[in-house]
């Protein structure tokens, strides 16, 4: 597939354009960040566990009849999707009480919940991403109050499919973040970004240990073995048998992280 030119570069992500005007590529970066872009590194290999970790998870939900952006996986760090106008919100899903929440209201680390609770972050890296009430979204037309709605409730469906998906493989999902966006070709609102240890935490079920971005945030070190770890879990490696290419990673002693 012939490569475009940049038409937008995130902090973990780079968006090209492809032939079909509908369509655009989405590249994964190695680069991490954390605190609204104040603690920055290169993790040699994320981009190439993200691209599949998130591919897999996108048609998985596919599969369960959640739209995405998901088209195919062009290459080891590169898929295709459709273009979308992207909601400037991330609706934050969360099972258990930790991160932000935890330092926001006080309530003890690893309360869980009765029911799953969505929180709405308004997109803007000036303002820290703030966190948003549902009126100010259709009050500033960010999204309607049906528009809302439906995301609403996809989001409750995709953190039911997802805590089952991970169950399953000895992990809890204990919260993660979704962008949602209108598909440019009919204007229909679907599920966009990635799924990742990027944008989730997913912490092992026997041990609580932490199996995402946290090892980042926190400097607990062995980022890429947690990743790994995930994969592994999910089937995505060493599996030669229903042909998904075992991906070579550099072993966790060759892994380097360099400072920005
Ligand atoms: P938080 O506890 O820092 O608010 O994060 C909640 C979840 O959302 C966690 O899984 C990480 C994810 N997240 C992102 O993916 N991107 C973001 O910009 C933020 C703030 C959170």
């Amino acid at each position: 597939m012939k490569k475009g030119k940049k038409l937008y570069e995130g902090k973990a992500k780079i968006i090209f354009a492809s032939p079909d005007k509908y369509l655009v590529i989405q590249h994964f970066k190695d680069d991490a960040t954390a605190y609204n872009n104040q603690k920055r590194a290169s993790i040699e290999g994320k981009g190439i566990l993200n691209n599949r970790i998130s591919e897999h998870i996108f048609s998985s939900l596919k599969d369960v009849g959640i739209e995405n952006h998901l088209i195919k996986r062009l290459n080891m760090r590169e898929q295709l999707i459709n273009l979308v106008d992207i909601i400037p919100i991330e609706f934050v899903v969360r099972n258990i009480v930790t991160g932000s929440l935890t330092k926001r209201l006080g309530i003890e680390d690893g309360t869980i919940l009765n029911k799953p609770l969505i929180e709405f972050c308004y997109k803007n890296d000036n303002l820290g991403d703030p966190l948003v009430a549902r009126e100010h979204i259709y009050a500033f037309g960010w999204a309607s109050l049906l528009e809302l709605d439906f995301i609403t409730k996809q989001c409750l469906r995709i953190n039911d499919f997802l805590q089952g998906l991970f169950k399953g493989i000895g992990i809890k999902l204990v919260d993660f973040k979704l962008e949602f966006g209108k598909r440019k070709s009919d204007g229909k609102i679907i599920l966009a970004d990635e799924i990742s240890p990027d944008t989730c935490r997913l912490w092992d079920a026997n041990t609580d240990k932490k199996l995402d971005k946290d090892r980042f945030r926190k400097d607990l070190g062995n980022i890429m073995e947690a990743y790994q770890e995930v994969a592994k879990r999910l089937g995505i490696l060493h599996e030669q048998s229903n042909n998904i290419r075992p991906i070579k990673f550099p072993k966790p002693t060759e892994v380097k992280i360099k400072k920005k």
